[in-house]
């Protein structure tokens, strides 16, 4: 997600600048907004007036243009977007930026700005694995330039090798994490994920069909933007993510313990599928057919709902509680009572009936109900709406 971004592209002369145009569009449909600067070399390979109309965009051409000056100048233009891009950036590029030139309107750009840069670079092979190059691309590393590809493979000058281009995808995922990078940085994040096991006896449990992944995905998506995040996990079967603090527990009761323990936290997010009962009557050791035919009767006591703990806390509830709604039907209407009943900011709903394949499945269509609103997300892969999610909660902590 990109709404409301700025991003300053400078696209380089180099056969690879009309990859730059699928670029602006791919951008674009995320919500950013593209401000495009073409170098003279540039315009020999896209003309202003294609990328202007990609962009809807006023487009940047050369430095000592009055009228510009007079709209926005060179030092205001490079400080008013929260991002710049260079792609292509050709070697000579690179090597005007590892130099510190500022003899036209891009490299001058690049000097002034005092947001961050992210560079794609694009050269013939040869030109790549130059030692001069080499020596540029470590100075800009060292400046804290971001670098996304180039790729290897056939090559527009015939040859083949790495140079290519990274894939317009490619670099708005860089550019997502370049915006993204440290958002929850010094923030505390407690997770909930997986199911529950509710013992019967020793060897027999109740439990559920959730895999652990949405919460897994969740939790990496927050370490990966900086969070120290507390990932409290009942037995799932996916494994828990890197970088994050596992508690692991059994039972709903171990789990509410285990968040209890966990705070004070900036959100908490509970994305574990909680059995709603346990067992009242679970017995010390197996139970035993007794010859008679008749089955044991289980007595089922309702388990302490967690997120709903966590939501009404008088002191020291976090900051943003989230929770998942599973449903069957009414997906709507029940996550709306849902949040009310539970006392939470966030629920993310979604459909779990059997068809939907989301339960212990690879996707997720969700729904997520707020305070301003209701909004449905596209089905997605579980780390995209795990990363969406947290874009979203650094955005509401910022
Ligand atoms: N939840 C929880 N503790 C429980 C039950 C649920 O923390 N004992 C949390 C889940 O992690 C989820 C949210 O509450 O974030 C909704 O869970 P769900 O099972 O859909 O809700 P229920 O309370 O079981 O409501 P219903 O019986 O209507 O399905």
């Amino acid at each position: 997600m990109l709404a409301g971004k700025r991003i300053l592209l400078v696209i380089g002369g180099g056969i690879a600048a009309y990859k730059a145009l699928d670029l602006i569009r791919r951008l674009k449909e995320r919500g950013a907004t593209v401000i495009p600067v073409l170098t003279r070399a540039a315009e020999e390979f896209v003309t202003p007036l294609s990328v202007g109309a990609l962009a809807g965009e006023k487009v940047y051409r050369a430095l000592f243009d009055l009228t510009d000056e007079a709209e926005m100048g060179h030092i205001q233009l490079s400080r008013s977007a929260d991002l710049i891009v260079v792609a292509p950036a050709t070697a000579d590029l690179m090597a005007k930026m590892a130099g510190g030139h500022a003899d036209d309107l891009a490299s001058t750009l690049l000097m002034a700005t005092d947001k961050r840069v992210l560079i794609a670079p694009a050269m013939n092979v040869r030109m790549w694995t130059h030692p001069a190059l080499q020596r540029n691309l470590a100075m800009l590393a060292g400046d804290g330039v971001l670098t996304v590809g180039p790729n290897e493979g056939d090559m527009a000058c015939g040859e083949y090798g790495p140079g290519r281009m990274a894939e317009p995808l490619e670099i708005v995922s860089a550019v997502e994490a370049a915006l993204a990078a440290g958002a929850l940085a010094g923030r505390h994040i407690v997770v909930t994920s997986g199911p529950t096991h509710e013992p019967i006896d020793p060897v027999r449990y109740i439990a559920n069909r959730s895999s652990g992944a949405q919460g897994a995905a969740l939790g990496a998506a927050l370490a990966g933007l900086g969070a120290r995040v507390t990932f409290v996990t009942g037995p799932a079967s996916v494994p828990p993510p890197a970088g994050v603090h596992v508690v692991r527990v059994e039972t709903a009761a171990e789990m509410l313990a285990a968040v209890e323990a966990a705070l004070p936290a900036d959100a908490a997010v509970f994305a574990a599928a909680v059995a709603d009962w346990r067992v009242a009557n679970a017995a010390a050791s197996k139970m035993k057919k007794d010859g008679s035919g008749k089955a044991p009767a289980l007595n089922f006591a309702e388990n302490p709902d967690i997120l709903a703990t966590v939501a009404r806390m008088d002191t020291g509830r976090p900051g943003l509680v989230v929770g998942f709604a599973a449903e069957t039907d009414d997906v709507l209407a029940h996550a709306r009572a849902k949040r009310e009943r539970k006392g939470c900011d966030w629920i993310v709903a979604n459909d779990v009936s059997a068809g939907t394949g989301i339960m212990g499945g690879a996707e997720n269509e969700v729904t997520l109900v707020t305070a301003e609103g209701v909004e449905s997300w596209p089905r997605l892969a579980k780390g995209e709406v795990a990363r969406r999610l947290a874009a979203r909660i650094a955005e509401a902590l910022a």
